[in-house]
């Protein structure tokens, strides 16, 4: 069985596919991480320089790190460089003001297509990001879009980052996904749109378990 989730940033998708993995007991996988970690790679490289891409470069560079997913201590499934995790260094600013122009690029997104397909082979799988209903499993069983106002989804974000960059305002986390809203709809490959046969879900004014509720009636 695969389940897609797609949405714009902070719409609670990573949390409701966290939920749906549990409750069916199948993997989780949070595509994102996988362009985060490719944009953590091209800064620690330096070949990133105003938001220009070294592509060359980051290509080889890719070809010379292995990216994976493995179960962490709580049994959650991670991605790691090397067989090491990184999670903690790939959700800071930094790397969401830059990740979104890295996934912009058809080399990289034709990678990261090639992961993902490769990691659902044979298995359950319920798969969060952007284009996944619409061009990474087109004809999974189960699709959801999910769709929240950028002022909610800033407060969300905004209560994320708050503990460890002290210094960030809401109207800087607006501004930044409003942002990448625009980039992740405007590019030529693969654009955040709702998928055909997507059920579209507005989580505004519900809470995470009263949406779960929701995608679980949908899921026979
Ligand atoms: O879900 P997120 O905010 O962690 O995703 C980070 C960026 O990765 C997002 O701005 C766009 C890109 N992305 C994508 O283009 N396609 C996906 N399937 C998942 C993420």
């Amino acid at each position: 069985m695969i389940i897609t989730i797609d949405g714009p940033s902070s719409s609670g998708k990573s949390t409701l596919a966290k939920l749906i993995s549990d409750h069916f007991s199948i993997i989780h996988i949070d595509s994102g991480s996988i362009y985060r970690t490719i944009t953590h790679l091209a800064i620690e490289n330096k070949l990133i320089i105003d938001k220009e891409v070294q592509l060359e470069k980051l290509i080889k560079c890719l070809n010379n790190n292995i990216i994976t997913f493995k179960r962490n201590d709580t049994n959650k499934f991670q991605i790691c460089v090397n067989n090491e995790f990184v999670e903690s260094k790939i959700r800071t600013t930094i790397i969401s003001n830059n990740v979104s122009t890295v996934a912009t690029i058809k080399e990289i997104r034709n990678y990261v297509l090639k992961l993902q397909r490769e990691i659902a082979v044979n298995k359950s799988i319920v798969m969060d990001g952007r284009d996944i209903g619409s061009v990474v499993f087109p004809n999974a069983e189960y699709k959801f879009y999910l769709c929240a106002s950028l002022k909610n989804r800033s407060k969300r974000r905004w209560k994320e980052l708050k503990d460890d960059e002290k210094n960030i305002t809401i109207t800087t986390v607006e501004s930044d996904l409003e942002n990448r809203d625009i980039i992740d709809s405007e590019r030529e490959h693969s654009p955040l749109i709702i998928p055909e046969n997507a059920i579209v879900i507005n989580s505004d004014d519900l809470s995470i378990s009263q949406v779960f509720k929701k995608i679980l009636h949908f899921i026979k």
